[in-house]
């Protein structure tokens, strides 16, 4: 039973997933704003996003285009569902896209995307390096690349510190790969960003 908790962040699933997505919903809000300010979201950008949870960054993304589309990508059901309500009326006018999948094997073609991001979701890629060879494949040349994660000193994140995810990335072959920290100390959170070259 506790595994079975334990895991729900990695895959929420049925109604304790959406217990879970409704407190992820509190706690990530900071991490979901903040990660799609930082993106240079024009009205035309194709953008990316793997692991949408319940899809509050998918909603701040598609505020920003007009013309646009802001794909995601899901390995849950249960966060489908709940992300497909939150954004209805951006999908009926084509401005959003979600579906099922997993970043290991990315469903898109090469050189697709303006921006790839994702939050609080690279913990769970097995090994991280596939998951980030994908995005590197579906970004255009000079595309962002931007993963936010928690910089905490608890065991589970202690594997994902700053230093840590920009190697990660830059052994997956991006460049300029800068570290921008979260502005709350109460809520440690970076985001990893570099470009396709
Ligand atoms: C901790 S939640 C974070 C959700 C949201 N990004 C946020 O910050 O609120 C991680 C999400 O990533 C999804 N996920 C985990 N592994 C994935 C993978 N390999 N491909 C796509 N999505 C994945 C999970 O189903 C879950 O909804």
């Amino acid at each position: 039973m506790i595994n079975g908790l334990r895991a729900q962040p990695g895959k929420p699933t049925g109604i304790v997933g959406r217990i879970v997505g409704y407190i992820m919903d509190i706690y990530n809000q900071e991490d979901n704003h903040w990660t799609v300010s930082l993106l240079d979201i024009s009205e035309t950008s194709k953008v990316l996003e793997i692991g949408f949870g319940t899809g509050l960054a998918i909603a701040d993304a598609a505020n920003k285009m007009k013309y646009g589309c802001i794909y995601g990508i899901e390995l849950s059901e249960t966060m489908q569902k709940v992300a497909q309500k939150r954004n209805r009326n951006a999908i009926k006018s084509g401005r959003v896209k979600l579906q099922m999948g997993d970043v290991m094997s990315l469903p898109f073609e090469d050189n697709y995307f303006d921006i790839v991001y994702s939050i609080n979701c690279i913990y769970f890629w097995e090994p991280p390096t596939q998951g980030l060879t994908e995005i590197h494949r579906v970004l255009k040349p000079e595309g962002t690349v931007a993963i936010t994660a928690r910089n905490k000193n608890d065991e589970v994140y202690l594997r994902w510190k700053p230093n840590t995810v920009r190697d990660l990335l830059l052994s997956s072959g991006f460049i300029n790969v800068k570290i921008l920290e979260g502005l709350n100390p109460k809520h440690p959170i970076y985001c990893a960003i570099g470009n396709k070259p």
